[in-house]
């Protein structure tokens, strides 16, 4: 009689560790996509237009090309960033040593699209009203205004690279930064 006991809560034990484990498994799997970030936090080297045609002194806002991450869905070649651009240097610079400005467009206070500003030569948020100076740091709090932007825009790593046909890239790494942190943190 015992030992019939202690089979069938033997067996009644490697039922529900089986069926726990199964359990476990499918949540997994079926969470997954919820975990992933849609651009994701991969830097992504990109050439994001010729040399040539950045005008200079202009900031021209360009859109990043990458994989986005749709639940199981993968598609390749969507918009998934944009990103401020401005050419420092006029032609008379060689281009590998061309200085540019390149900035996440993405506003640091809650991700909403920074544009370019009518009233002054920097950058504003529309969403909750951030500033920026041209150089992308923040503008200062003012008697009536406050920044809600923690921090100034997001500079990314950039170079002027040269392809086989002897034509210039601007060439960027693209990065997404953890928004509404005064410390600046690479999405992982
Ligand atoms: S998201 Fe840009 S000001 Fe709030």
């Amino acid at each position: 009689m015992l030992r019939r006991n202690f089979l069938i809560w033997f067996s009644r034990a490697v039922y529900t560790a089986c069926g726990l484990t199964v359990v476990a498994t499918t949540s997994r799997f079926l969470s997954a996509p919820m975990s992933r970030t849609a651009p994701g936090g991969e830097p992504i080297k990109q050439r994001i237009a010729r040399l040539n045609s950045l005008p200079v002194g202009v900031p021209k806002l360009l859109p990043v090309e990458g994989t986005q991450t749709n639940a199981w869905i993968q598609e390749p070649a969507q918009v998934i960033g944009n990103v401020w651009v401005t050419r420092l240097s006029d032609s008379s610079t060689p281009p590998e040593k061309t200085q540019l400005s390149v900035f996440n467009a993405s506003c640091p206070h809650n991700g909403c699209p920074i544009q370019k500003a009518i009233e002054s030569e920097g950058y504003v948020c529309h969403c909750h009203g951030a500033r920026f100076k041209k150089d992308g740091n923040l503008e200062p709090n003012a008697e009536e205004f406050t920044n809600p932007s923690p921090r100034g825009m997001d500079p990314l790593e950039h170079a002027v690279v040269q392809d086989p046909t002897g034509q210039w890239w601007v060439e960027i790494v693209y990065q997404s930064f953890e928004a509404g942190l005064t410390e600046r943190i690479a999405k992982a």
